[in-house]
């Protein structure tokens, strides 16, 4: 396949780091160095649901197609008010496409598995157009008491639209369970025979495990794809990685012995916002004009399962 569109929407609220020490016991000299963030867009009077149509219909403007040409739309979510129907379904309705959908939970992975997805039933001649929208908001998964966890998440929608081409060279997708890592636990409805106990648990996080699977995951998924496409780093003009951390995709660069300009990032505004990340950073590279008809990019994103993968494809 290949992407023919591109759009995202981030909420208008800004959270900065200093917004955030009149209530935590955190500050910037904290935040700033240890993750290179500088504000996040938090979700306040928006919905997500509401993102992710929007971000879908600029991603079909951007491609020049209208969704009742879609084949597929797959919707990459943690957690949205809905647990049913699917936040796919409520975007088909949003947008008025009449295709099949479907949700997938891969984190912050889920732009890297979703086109993997794409890619497969393309393959299998089941689709044309494909839409991918990945929206998160991972500030409603954090205790805001937590200094260790909330400082680092921010919400958005971003998306993709794709038609037939050869444009992606390939994809690998990784998963190794870690539960204890990074995880958030709801509760569900009782029932009467529900005798155990159950609390909820908002995102708790090994923070030092998750930076060192993130930095092995991502530069391991990355070089083998590119073994097996005949490639090396050096082939690759733009990496596009999950904005989690700017130490970490500094540390990828280093095992990939990349320069610095190769990895356009805006972690510094938007924080982690989860299988977002991917796709907002692709939109804004593509709408500022960095990319460039012929480019080969490297996408790839790590996150809770621990879940990692990575794409290259040809702009
Ligand atoms: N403000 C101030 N202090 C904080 C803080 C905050 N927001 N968050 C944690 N601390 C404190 C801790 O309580 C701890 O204190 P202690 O040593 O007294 O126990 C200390 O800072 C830890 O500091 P340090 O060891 O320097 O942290 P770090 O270098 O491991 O950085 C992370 C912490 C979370 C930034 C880093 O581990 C990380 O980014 N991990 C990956 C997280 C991630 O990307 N998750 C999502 C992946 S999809």
């Amino acid at each position: 396949m290949k992407i023919i569109g591109t759009g995202s929407v981030i909420p208008k609220k800004v959270v900065t780091n200093d917004m955030l020490s009149e209530f935590l016991d955190t500050s910037d000299a904290w935040i700033y160095p240890r993750t290179g963030i500088k504000c996040r867009h938090v979700i306040s009077d928006e919905k997500l649901e509401d993102l992710a149509i929007e971000a879908a219909k600029k991603a079909l403007d951007d491609a020049g197609m209208k969704a009742g040409e879609l084949d597929f739309i797959i919707c990459s979510n943690v957690v949205n008010e809905y647990v049913t129907p699917s936040l796919s379904c409520i975007i088909q309705g949003g947008i008025g496409a009449t295709c099949p959908c479907i949700d997938i939970n891969c984190a912050c992975a889920g732009f890297i598995y979703a086109l993997d997805m794409a890619e497969s039933y393309s393959k299998a001649g089941k689709v044309k157009n494909v839409l991918i929208v990945c929206a998160e908001e991972p500030t409603r998964m954090t205790s805001w008491k937590d200094r260790n966890v909330c400082v680092l998440f921010g919400d958005g929608a971003g998306a993709a639209v794709l038609t037939e081409g050869d444009n992606i060279k390939g994809t690998r997708l990784s998963a190794a369970s870690a539960t204890d890592k990074l995880y958030q636990i709801r509760t569900l409805e009782p029932t009467p025979y529900i005798t155990k106990e159950e609390t909820s648990i908002p995102m708790q996080m090994k923070g030092q495990d998750v930076f060192k699977f993130a930095v092995k995951a991502s530069s391991g998924d990355i070089r083998h794809l590119l073994e097996e496409l005949g490639m090396t780093p050096d082939d690759v003009d733009k990496f596009l990685l999950h904005q989690a951390n700017i130490r970490i995709i500094n540390a990828i660069r280093d095992q990939l012995g990349q320069p610095e300009e190769k990895f356009p990032h805006n972690v510094e505004n938007h924080g982690n916002s989860s299988s977002a990340s991917c796709p907002i950073l692709l939109d804004e590279c593509n709408k500022k004009g960095l990319l460039k008809k012929g480019d080969i990019l490297a996408l790839s994103a790590f996150g809770a399962g621990f879940i990692s993968g990575a794409a290259v494809l040809e702009w």
